[in-house]
């Protein structure tokens, strides 16, 4: 069932999908206050492992030290090389790769070759900048704003859906990381994923056709939407519903899709969860990651063990092709965007992009006057010390 009755408002207009100053804020109002689901704790499961990635143009180190967590800004205070250019791997220290020198838990230095080169030694400047990072189930995200609400309080009500036997880790084993770059603002893409009416048109083969009305339920809020269906009972359903209990879990039948605003998106079957996120890379670029689960089950026996491994190469290889189905569409979008003279409409089906629009909106109006973000705070904090937290 659709909240509304009647068709919506279409709230932005074309050059909030183009300009660079709405880019510009979006980046301050939305993304830097937000948590970013980055990694798994299977990423970074022993202690010395770590990943980079860029997150927001700011380069990125995650490390478990001795199973404590933690983010650092992959840029050295020495003379700014990237502390690693690697995208992972396993080191006893920290160690920059230009130099040498070490770096402890806490960001501050240890050992130094040649320190006496650097005396009187300035002990605050030369302190990795850090970033507040913390786990939700299985998930690692980092934010790049020092201050603000923690983790807990930004899942907010999503927050046992995600975590816990049933969430992301769990019964759900980790199966694939994967990224792409689009050629569109981040909005096209995050948006096409909050309805199902463009279903018939741009998978046909895949999913056929959207559910409907009466199959199809929304729950709207301001900080997040859902949507959740049955989808219909067809081959691969049945063949789902047979490993799944074959797994020792529970059938629901069900599908969930859920948007944390502004872009983080959730969505699961009987058989596999999946986190999405689209971060915006420039007016008109973005970058999307996905983390993708599937289910292991509470059976520990030899067919369970094969059908977890099956299950896991076919989800990833049919998650993909439905994205690159999507995929397919977003040059059009952005290119229709930027000659567009109409105000565009929003369908009863298509509900929650209203309110992910409206989200939008209410969280950037009036930001150019409102004042910049310091410098310092979109590159961590200096301070050498952090909540540690264990993978
Ligand atoms: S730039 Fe890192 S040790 Fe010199
Ligand atoms: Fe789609």
């Amino acid at each position: 069932m659709f909240t509304h009755q009647h068709h919506l408002r279409h709230l932005l207009r074309p050059e909030h999908y183009t300009s660079e100053s709405h880019y510009r804020a979006e980046l301050r109002h939305l993304f830097h206050p937000a948590w970013h689901p980055l990694a798994t704790v299977g990423d970074l499961a022993r202690p010395g492992d770590f990943l980079t990635l860029d997150l927001l143009d700011t380069p990125i180190l995650l490390r478990n030290f001795d199973g404590e967590l933690r983010a650092f800004l992959n840029v050295c205070p020495h003379r700014h090389s990237n502390l690693t250019t690697k995208l992972r791997g396993n080191t006893p220290r920290l160690k920059c790769q230009y130099h040498g020198w070490e770096f402890n838990k806490d960001g501050g230095t240890g050992k130094i070759p040649d320190a006496r080169a650097f005396r009187p030694w300035d002990r605050e400047n030369a302190c990795l900048r850090q970033f507040r990072v913390d786990t939700c189930g299985d998930l690692v995200f980092v934010n790049l704003s020092n201050n603000g609400v923690s983790l807990r309080e930004w899942i907010g009500p999503l927050w046992d859906v995600s975590s816990g036997e049933h969430g992301y880790g769990g019964v759900y084993r980790h199966a694939a990381t994967w990224e792409k770059e689009f050629p569109c603002n981040w909005k096209v893409v995050l948006e096409n994923s909050l309805e199902s009416y463009h279903i018939p048109q741009v998978h046909p083969k895949t999913f056929k056709d959207f559910p409907d009305e009466s199959l199809a339920w929304h729950e709207l809020t301001d900080r997040f939407t859902s949507f959740r269906t049955i989808p219909p009972r067809e081959f691969a359903t049945r063949v789902q519903d047979w490993i799944v209990r074959r797994l020792g879990e529970r059938v629901t039948d069900e599908y969930w899709h859920r948007v944390l605003h502004p872009h983080t998106t959730g969505s699961s079957l009987d058989s596999s969860r999946m986190l999405q996120c689209v971060f915006p890379t420039s007016p008109t670029t973005c970058r999307y990651r996905c983390l993708f689960f599937t289910l292991r089950g509470h059976r520990r026996n030899p067919l369970a063990w094969g059908l977890y491994r099956m299950l896991r190469t076919v989800a990833v290889m049919v998650a993909k092709k439905v994205f690159a189905e999507d995929a397919a569409i977003y040059q059009g979008v952005q290119h229709g965007m930027a000659a567009s003279p109409h105000a565009g409409v929003i369908g009863t089906r298509e509900e929650r992009i209203y309110l992910f629009q409206k989200y939008v909106l209410d969280n950037t109006v009036g930001a150019a006057e409102l004042p910049l973000v310091e410098q310092d705070e979109s590159r961590g904090h200096l301070t050498c010390g952090a909540r540690p937290v264990g993978p």
